[in-house]
């Protein structure tokens, strides 16, 4: 196999095309194939990344959901990307009929959008076959030996070259096994003198941009070939070819990051993207989802099933079974969940630990904070070595609009607490268990925000009697409300309907 020294395509002239204006219509979903996720990145943007890697300047073809395409790549900061419309989606060669303005290098590299397993090494070595040859049509093929296969076939016979199309193709399919990839290179003087000589009468009515090299071979020209492994070629034009070409994707993945000291317990249940990284010796349980934007650091338990989108979580932390975390980042040492979901920009300092059932919303957390069971704390800003008691509500919003919970270091806030914002609670402060705190908690204060309990000695019995009695006199009405319900009801109710969200 070829192996480019240094920069040579930089100094390549040449240019690039990719054909991304198909229909889509056997991938059958509505929607450009191309939009598609494949280990969280867009098909189309596969290719169009390899390019940008090898210097090359793009032309993208589009045409069916031009607008959202444009969008992904722009997402992308791909702007050295440029786009021509096909309007009327009549096949591949008419597809690069409509590039002929953007012409502006000695060859042309042309391929289909829908190959996101193709890599720089099939490209480079096709780049470097054709320029040492001299040919006027270099073109990658594979084997494969799927008598369903949708590809063409590029019959080789007498010297002479030829390809097919499956849609045409009568003869044994098991027997023609070299399909033709659907990547090229271009003279230009041959595309500007034969692009509009195709013609469509054939099975599919399309202008099919392979006749190009039968009539390059029918005038003798040149045409080299070079083999690739038929997965990094695969084209994607249905759903199950997706997930096939996802699987190989992942299965790459994950056999990358071993090589880079990652423990995987159950790797085949691994959800994992492309644009994610994972720290040495971390340990990565079954059916965890690391999608993309997403760090890992060194020495770190990510546990089954939890789910981490663009999330960086630092050295040493552990994040228990079934959390959530995303757009969030958490610093070193901290231990997060079982069952917690911390999101929305939230920040977690280290040593912290987020316990289970507790879910974070735009919230700043300090280091060595602890919120153990059952809180939700949403647009705060708390502080280091704060402790925050199971079932800790933060009321963010009023039912118009949101406000923030302060938290100051040191302060300990008792279980049950609501804490109605805008609030501060100042450093080393106390609130007491079951507290509604409405107003701000000086430094090292004590805030008792409940109800007095008062203790009616015998009223137990007395209430059993009660009940004794009305179940003897058989009365069908149904009993008065207790009492020591309604005497239990001596918080003044505040009209505000205090929420969270
Ligand atoms: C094509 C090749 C086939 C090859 C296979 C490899 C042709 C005629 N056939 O078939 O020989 O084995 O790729 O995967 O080229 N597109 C446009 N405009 C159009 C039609 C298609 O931009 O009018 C784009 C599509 O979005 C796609 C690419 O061209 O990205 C290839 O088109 P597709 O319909 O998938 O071609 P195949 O039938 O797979
Ligand atoms: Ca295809």
């Amino acid at each position: 196999m070829y192996i480019p020294k240094g920069d040579i395509m930089a100094k390549q002239s040449i240019q690039a095309i990719v054909l991304a204006a198909g229909k889509s219509s056997r991938f059958n979903t509505g929607r450009s194939k191309l939009l598609e996720r494949l280990c969280g990145q867009e098909m189309i943007l596969y290719p169009v990344k390899v390019l940008e890697e090898l210097k090359i300047e793009t032309t993208l073809v589009v045409g069916y959901q031009a607008e959202a395409i444009k969008k992904a790549i722009a997402e992308y900061n791909l702007n050295t990307v440029s786009f021509v419309h096909q309007t009327e989606q009549n096949g591949t060669g008419h597809a690069v009929a409509q590039t002929k303005a953007q012409w502006n290098q000695d060859t042309i590299l042309i391929l289909n959008g829908d190959m996101p397993l193709v890599d720089k090494t099939i490209l480079e070595e096709l780049i470097q076959t054709h320029e040492t040859s001299d040919a006027t049509i270099s073109f990658v093929t594979a084997h494969n030996a799927d008598p369903n296969n949708a590809y063409g076939r590029v019959i080789k016979k007498d010297n002479q070259i030829q390809i097919i199309e499956a849609k045409d193709f009568n003869g044994d399919p098991a027997e023609q096994c070299c399909i033709n990839a659907g990547v090229y290179v271009f003279k230009r003087s041959f595309l500007e003198k034969h692009i509009d000589l195709l013609s469509a009468k054939n099975a599919a009515k399309e202008y099919y941009l392979t006749d190009l090299i039968n009539i390059a071979q029918q005038e003798n020209e040149k045409i080299e070939t070079i083999k690739a492994p038929f997965d990094h070629v695969r084209g994607i034009n249905t759903l199950r070819e997706f997930w096939t070409a996802e699987q190989i994707k992942r299965s790459e993945l994950i056999r990358f990051w071993m090589d880079n000291g990652v423990r995987f317990y159950a790797a085949q249940s691994v959800v994992l993207d492309a644009n994610t990284e994972i720290g040495k010796g971390s340990h990565i349980h079954a059916g965890v989802h690391l999608l993309s934007g997403t760090t890992i650091g060194k020495n770190c338990t990510i546990g089954p099933y939890s789910v981490i989108e663009n999330g960086t979580v630092a050295d040493n932390t552990i994040i228990k079974a079934h959390s959530v975390v995303s757009d969030a980042t958490i610093e070193q040492s901290c231990q997060i969940g079982p069952f917690a979901h911390v999101y929305e920009k939230s920040t977690i300092a280290e040593k912290s630990i987020i316990g289970n059932f507790v879910e974070v919303k735009r919230t700043n957390i300090g280091s060595n904070t602890k919120a153990k069971h059952l809180t939700y704390l949403g647009d705060a800003r708390i502080g280091n070595k704060v402790n925050i008691g199971a079932g800790t509500i933060t009321c963010n919003h009023n039912g118009v609009g949101k406000n923030e919970t302060h938290i100051a270091d040191n302060a300990f806030i008792g279980s049950n607490n609501t804490l109605v914002a805008p609030v501060r609670i100042g450093a080393g402060a106390f609130t007491a268990g079951g507290s509604v705190i409405t107003k701000d908690v000086p430094s090292d204060a004590l805030a008792i925000g409940r109800a007095r309990q008062i203790n009616k000695e015998g009223y137990a019995h007395r209430l059993l009697s009660k009940e004794e009695q009305s179940t003897n006199s058989n009365q069908t009405e149904p009993n008065d409300t207790p009492s020591f319900i309604a005497a239990t009801k001596s918080v003044d109710d505040s009209s505000t309907p205090y929420n969270h969200d």
